[in-house]
């Protein structure tokens, strides 16, 4: 999952390009590259390591008004410089720019060395600029359809061609691909936080469309060269909302967000005169919602444990049989699908081709998938049947937060509609009402909690393993927490149901490894308090995430972190907040690279 971006236009591309793919950055961080054209040439400039290296090596000289340029998340071949992208032809004056996987690289690549062409990198990429070349007489634009149609896999590609002045071909097939329509500019990318600072005017681009930018305008055309006609959609959230304002990375202010994110995916979404969720967007009667029997999620990563907290809240409060599944498992698993259950396609990114294709076989299959994304036009959610945007904001760190939190409120929201359309009475949903309405205010409360989660943090980081443990809504939200740490912070960590840990995991405890409890004031407090005297006993490092107050946990637990009361039903919220903290301030402390975490990338669009 790569970044991509052309500029083509009166003004300089290279600097446009640059701060296009430093904002597209946290797509893949292991190199960059531009080809820049400029009087029938083409100047290429490629480097390992982020855009800032990128641009330490960019001579100033280097200018031109037309442009494509590469962020890049190694799949096929290692990280080097020859790996990187631009790649070109053997003449230099093609040049493609690739983000997917050509699965039949292989065999193309066979064919073309049989016909002479010489390959440089290791790549699958390469084989484009070579294959354009093979078919070009002077339209870059025919050549890229014809080298196309013998591609398997997914693309979003960007090429130019020395000869062909100002002139950008771009083409989607699987990964996501957006035209930016400016003032006598047109721009290209992976998505619209590489062009926002241009435009707000974007046009999504589908799956085997081919585009041909020139200053003036764009012309759409399919693989089979018949035009297609496209709308102009309108961005809503500005360049602000993609700037760190004044803290010290994009998690941590993100983090400190959710306050203000949750009540914006709340908002309009509680009814308080019919004490039930509303939820426009699902392109469902009231009798279509009533004849649903079951309810199955699929997702990855934190939005897969978003929809295990979102299952349970389905089954405990609307009395509906759900379950959460990971999406890369669901896909192949040849699943029987029902008419009358339901599906939800969970994602923050809305381009996670696991998440995608699943989508996409299940309704090959009949299934009616709902998405709840985060991106606004993005791919799921324009192919889902219908759904819900999250409305969190842009989300620019690597390791999801407040998505998680926006995406469980969307469940929470969810359970109260359907549970309000059965059995629940007025009173009980009017209460449930008041009880979201007040999570804001308390997560904000929790937040304050920061020093003495910092404190703690830096006291175990050095630790080479962690058990996350909790029980009903909280196993999600330890298995949660433990991500968190893993992603950012490099240290093992495991999340387990507090009951199971003793059918095998507890022989992990010993001095070395903290186990971090989640024992709130709820029903299965004493449960979790059985099992933090278990590891206790076992002389485990216990750190406990409880509710105010809770002396009892407190004399157990070695560190003891107090989370405001709460209803029962709605700790989730609370309990996630602190995790993300503890999980970044550990990070932090090891010096981590916390927004951009080693391997990682934020929205994975190969399988
Ligand atoms: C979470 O912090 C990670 N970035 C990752 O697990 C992520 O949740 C997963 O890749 C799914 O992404 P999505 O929500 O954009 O589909």
């Amino acid at each position: 999952m790569c970044g991509i971006v052309g500029y083509c236009g009166p003004k300089n591309s290279t600097g446009i390009l640059l701060d296009g793919l430093k904002r597209l950055e946290y797509r893949g961080y292991d190199s960059a590259g531009l080809a820049i054209q400029r009087s029938g040439t083409i100047s290429a400039v490629k480097k390992t390591g982020k855009i800032q290296d990128l641009r330490a090596v960019v001579p100033p000289t280097l200018a031109g008004n037309c442009g494509i340029g590469h962020t890049r998340w190694a799949t096929h071949g290692g990280v080097t410089d020859l790996n990187a992208h631009p790649h070109l032809d053997a003449s230099g004056k093609i040049a493609v720019v690739h983000n997917g996987i050509i699965e039949n690289y292989v065999q193309l690549k066979a064919r073309l060395v049989a016909e002479g062409f010489v390959f440089v990198s290791e790549t699958d990429s390469e084989v484009l600029p070579h294959l354009i070349s093979y078919y070009y007489e002077g339209d870059l634009e025919k050549a890229v359809r014809s080298a196309l149609r013998q591609v398997k896999g997914t693309y979003g590609i960007a090429a130019v061609h020395a000869d062909e002045a100002d002139r950008i071909v771009g083409a989607r097939y699987g990964s996501p691909l957006v035209v930016g329509v400016g003032d006598g500019e047109m721009l290209l990318a992976s998505d619209v936080t590489a062009m926002i600072a241009h435009t707000k005017q974007v046009v999504y681009m589908e799956d085997g469309e081919i585009v041909s930018l020139t200053p003036d305008g764009f012309v759409m055309t399919d693989i089979h060269d018949k035009k297609v006609n496209k709308k102009v959609d309108e961005v809503t959230w500005d360049l602000d909302s993609i700037e760190k304002e004044g803290f010290a990375c994009f998690m941590e202010k993100e983090i400190f967000e959710q306050p203000d994110s949750i009540a914006r995916t709340l908002s309009g979404r509680l009814d308080a005169e019919y004490a039930t969720g509303k939820l426009g967007g699902l392109n469902m009667t009231s009798r279509e919602l009533l004849a649903v029997k079951r309810v199955k999620i699929v997702a990855s990563g934190t939005s897969w444990h978003a929809g295990l907290v979102g299952a349970q809240l389905i089954e405990s409060v609307a009395r509906i049989p759900a379950a959460s599944e990971f999406s890369s498992e669901l896909r192949y698993r040849n699943s029987v699908v029902e008419s009358d259950t339901l599906y939800f396609a969970v994602t923050q990114s809305g381009e996670t081709a696991d998440t995608l294709y699943a989508m996409r076989e299940l309704k090959r299959k009949g299934a009616r998938v709902l998405g709840i994304c985060n991106v606004v036009g993005s791919t799921i959610a324009r192919e889902s049947d219908g759904g819900v945007y999250t409305h969190a904001g842009p989300e620019i760190a690597v390791a999801s937060t407040k998505a998680f939190t926006s995406q469980i409120a969307v469940f929470y929201a969810f359970a109260l509609m359907m549970a309000r359309m059965r059995d629940m009475s007025f009173s009980a949903g009017l209460k449930y009402v008041k009880g979201l309405q007040s999570i804001g205010e308390k997560v904000g409360e929790t937040l304050k909690q920061r020093d003495r989660i910092q404190a703690i943090a830096k006291k175990y980081c050095h630790a080479r393993d962690f058990l996350f443990l909790g029980r009903g809504l909280e196993y999600p939200v330890a298995l949660e927490g433990a991500l968190k740490l893993k992603e950012i912070s490099y240290i093992h960590a495991e999340g387990y149901s507090a009951g199971e840990i003793k059918h095998g995991p507890i022989a992990l405890i010993n001095e070395e490894t903290p186990s971090v409890f989640l024992v709130p004031d709820d029903s299965l407090r004493e449960k979790v308090i059985s099992n933090m005297k278990e590891v206790k006993a076992r002389k485990g490092p216990i750190i406990a995430f409880a509710t105010e107050g809770d002396q009892e946990v407190a004399e157990i637990a070695d560190e003891t972190v107090f989370i405001p009361k709460i209803d029962e039903l709605f700790q989730p919220f609370l309990l996630v907040v602190p995790l993300q903290l503890l999980a970044y301030f550990c990070a932090l402390e090891l010096g981590r690279d916390v927004d951009q975490p080693r391997n990682l990338a934020k929205s994975v669009t190969v399988e």
